[in-house]
């Protein structure tokens, strides 16, 4: 468990008990991309956030009681590490609660866990306009020059 510089603010693993406000932000954030995810993939991507076996894991920002901030993670091999590097898929800050460094508390903490589980790296994407992330993201590594192909399957 992480304690932030905003003392009331605790970085956690999500667990079951979380879904309700879990589902609150990844709904939002799910809005912030004009994206829909449906719902068999909302319940298996939580399900997978519980189970320890799963490669996805969740952190959470939580204060006091209320959940403000989500970032989730995939663990995966890698060919140019032997060590796993990792993943961060989704980050997501109530707007409520934005500016006071929650989303700086969530990369930190995951920074933390890669560094303390020895993995090869941490990475994550951006949209290119994404201003106000791209701000953040900056302090900690420069971008880099790779671009990203995406093809559906279906
Ligand atoms: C990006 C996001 C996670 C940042 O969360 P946050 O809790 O507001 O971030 P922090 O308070 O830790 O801000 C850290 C830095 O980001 C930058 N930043 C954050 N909000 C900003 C804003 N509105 N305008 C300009 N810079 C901003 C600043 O550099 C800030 O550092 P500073 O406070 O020392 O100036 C949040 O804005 C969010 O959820 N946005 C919508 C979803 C999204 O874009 N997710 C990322 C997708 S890859």
């Amino acid at each position: 468990m992480t304690q932030n510089h905003t003392a009331r603010l605790v970085i956690r693993d999500a667990d079951a008990s979380d879904e309700r406000q879990w589902r609150r932000l990844w709904g939002l954030y799910n809005l912030f991309y004009d994206h829909a995810v449906s719902e068999p993939v909302t319940a298996a991507t939580w399900q997978r956030i519980l189970d320890p076996q799963s490669a996805i894991f969740a952190r959470i920002a939580v204060d006091g009681t209320a959940l403000v901030g989500l970032a989730t993670y995939v663990l995966h091999d890698c060919t140019w590490t032997i060590a796993p590097v990792c993943y961060l898929e989704d980050l997501f800050v109530d707007a409520a609660q934005r500016k006071t460094g929650t989303g700086r508390a969530l990369i930190e903490d995951g920074v933390a866990i890669a560094k303390a589980r020895q993995l090869g790296r941490v990475y994550w994407h951006t949209k290119a306009d994404n201003v106000v992330a791209r701000r953040l993201y900056d302090t900690f590594v420069q971008v880099d020059d790779f671009v990203r192909y995406t093809l559906p399957m279906d």
